[in-house]
Parts: C-alpha cells; structure tokens; sequence
C-alpha cells in the first residue's frame, strides 16, 4: 500500500492505494476560505494545509491498526502548484518518511492527472483495457496541455497554455458576471438551457497554424469588452447565450488543437482529464472526435475528477513503485520533458 499526499492548491489530500486500487481517500477543500478573494490566496492555503494535513491523514488511515506497518511507501506532490501549499505536503512526507523508515515517491501533479482515468475504487472499477499510446488533455484551473502518454511514465507535452488554463478562463468569465467560483460548473448549467450554444460566436485563440499551445487570455479579454458595451439588463436577460458561447469558444479551441495533435502524432487513443473534464458537453465533444478517428477514449471516474484528489498521485506513484523509482531526497520541483512538433 502507498500513502499519497497532495497539498499542490487549495485542497489538502490524502489517500491510500494498492496498485490502481483506492482504499481510502480523504480530501479536506478549502474553497470556501478563498471564495472571497475570488481566487485562491497563496498564505492561507499555506495556513489551512497546515492546519489540516495530520487530521486528513489520519482519517485516511483509520480503517487499518499500525497502518505505518502495511504502508510501503509515501508519494508526494512536489509540483507544479503553489510553492508555499506544496511545501507542506513535502515537509509533512519527509516526516512521515524519516519516523516510519519508509521511502519516498515524488509525483509531478500532472502525472498525477494523467493518471487519474486507471484510477480504480475498491472494487476494481472501472475496468478498461489500455491502449498506448494515448493524447491527453488536461484542463483544469491551473492547467491546460497536451501530452502524449507513450507507455507507463513516458510523457511528453506537446503543447500547453502561454497564459490562462481553461479552467482558468471559465472561471474568469463567471466572475466578470458576478457568478461566483468556481466558474465551470455554473457556466455549464446556464449553457445547457439554450438552443443555440454559438449565439455570440466570440473568438477562437491561436487555432490558425500548427502549434499545439493555447492562449486563452485574448478571449477573456474580448470577452470583458463585449460586456462592457452591454447594460446590466441586457447581460441578464442573454446570460446563458454569453455563457454558452464563451464555453463554446473555450471548448471548440481544446477540441480543435486536440484534432491537430491527432494528425501530427498519428495517436488516436484519447483520454480528457482534470476538473474541467466534468463537464458533460466538453466529454460528448471529445466522445465524437474520438469516434471520429476511431480511437478510445478515457475520462477520470467523477469520484476521482473532483479536486486535486491524492488517489490520482498514488496510483501514479504505484507504477513508478513497480520500477523501483524512489527518491532519497526531494530537492526540486520537477517538470515533465518537453517537445516541440
Ligand atoms: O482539477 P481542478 O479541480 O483543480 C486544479 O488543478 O485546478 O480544476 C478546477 C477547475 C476550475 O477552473 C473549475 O471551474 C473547473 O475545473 N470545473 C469545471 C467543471 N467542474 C469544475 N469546468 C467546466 N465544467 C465543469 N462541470
Ligand atoms: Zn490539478
């Protein structure tokens, strides 16, 4: 069994895995402190780690007597995020390491998300058979990227964001319509009740050429403009059509340099991961270009979709176990290798 800790943004996260299984899985979410920044805040994400990590640990642990005995090693987050969050999962790891005599796995957050779809509950589900190599996307608040999963920990990304993740954009988007945070799933309620999606048809950034990077700042940027010129009556009365054809713009320049990427690298398989990928429309999108091209396609069980969960971290830490890929001591914050195409 692996312990694994996430402390990389604004949930502290705890869980316990063998293999691809989840045996428990605890995550504390601070949301609520940040909502009223509208954003998260790096020193009380600190603060509430580090208030929070011991007790979210040890409800991770409490099904097992001497838990430390069964556990062989203890994956950690160690980037990229919030330096000042990160630190206190590395720091409590290290600790844990030093008492127990166990060794440490150190986790990249997106190996982690790429990850999350073998996620497996307790039962072993769901069962899928793989296919390398695959295209991942990963969208969520802090990332947007594409990267090519060869086999089992050979990753290299092809593309990513210059400016906002996606998510990012989204969230954006619903604050400057005094929607609240998180974004994402607000929009997608408002955006499923109208009948044209494109009503507006705002912008899609950096689709023309070939790079595989995505720029979603010019969008929101448009996007404050277009809104500035409308009175508040008038935002009210189209809010889902502004809604919906932001989300359209966002979602149809992910689908269309995901499309790019299929056609450069041949690769087929597809798999969507991070909190934007619980968007169903977003999934139905990927659904259809994965059909398309005839490829399979992966989506994280919602269980382990939400949040920065730690399940995703262990279960990465597992494989990289099996290789014997322990670290003695964690001196940086690594970053996947890159490759322009
Ligand atoms: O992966 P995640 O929980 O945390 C980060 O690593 O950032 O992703 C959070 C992001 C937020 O931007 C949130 O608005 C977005 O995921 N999100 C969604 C949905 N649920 C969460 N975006 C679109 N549709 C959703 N249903
Ligand atoms: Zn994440």
């Amino acid at each position: 069994m692996i312990l694994s800790i996430d402390t990389s943004c604004d949930e502290t996260a705890a869980a316990v895995v063998s293999g691809r299984r989840v045996l428990s899985n605890v995550i504390y979410s601070q949301v609520l402190l940040h909502k009223k920044w509208g954003g998260v805040v790096p020193s009380i994400a600190k603060r509430a780690h580090e208030e929070r990590i011991d007790l979210v640990i040890a409800q991770t642990s409490t099904r097992w007597i001497n838990f430390f005995d069964f556990i062989k090693a203890i994956a950690v987050t160690i980037g990229p995020g919030l330096a000042p969050a990160l630190e206190v999962g590395i720091k409590t790891a290290k600790e844990l390491a030093e008492k127990f005599n166990k060794k440490i796995i150190s986790v990249n957050h997106l190996e982690g998300h790429i990850y999350s779809p073998f996620v497996q509950n307790s039962k072993g589900n769901p069962k899928i058979d793989f296919h390398f190599p695959y295209l991942v996307l990963t969208v969520s608040g802090g990332h947007t990227n594409l990267v090519i999963f060869e086999d089992h920990l050979k990753y290299k990304v092809i593309g990513e964001t210059i400016d906002d993740a996606a998510g990012e954009a989204l969230d954006k988007a619903a604050k400057l319509l005094g929607l609240g945070y998180p974004g994402g799933p607000i929009i997608e309620r408002l955006a499923k009740e109208v009948d044209n999606r494109d009503f507006y048809h705002f912008p899609r950034p950096m689709i023309e050429g070939d790079n595989l990077n995505f720029s979603f700042s010019g969008l929101k940027t448009s996007f404050y403009y277009f809104l500035k010129k409308m009175d508040q009556e008038e935002r009210i009365k189209k809010l889902r059509e502004l809604t919906s054809s932001f989300q359209q713009a966002v979602f149809d320049t992910l689908i269309i340099k995901t499309e790019k990427a299929i056609k450069k690298t041949g690769i087929k398989n597809l798999a969507l991961v991070g909190g934007v990928s619980a968007n169903f429309y977003l999934r139905k999108l990927f659904r259809q270009l994965a059909k398309k091209y005839q490829g399979q396609v992966l989506f994280p069980s919602f269980k382990y979709l939400t949040g920065d969960n730690a399940a995703m971290i262990g279960v990465a830490a597992s494989y990289k176990a099996q290789k014997n890929l322990f670290v003695s001591d964690i001196k940086n914050l690594d970053r996947l290798p890159r490759m322009s195409l």
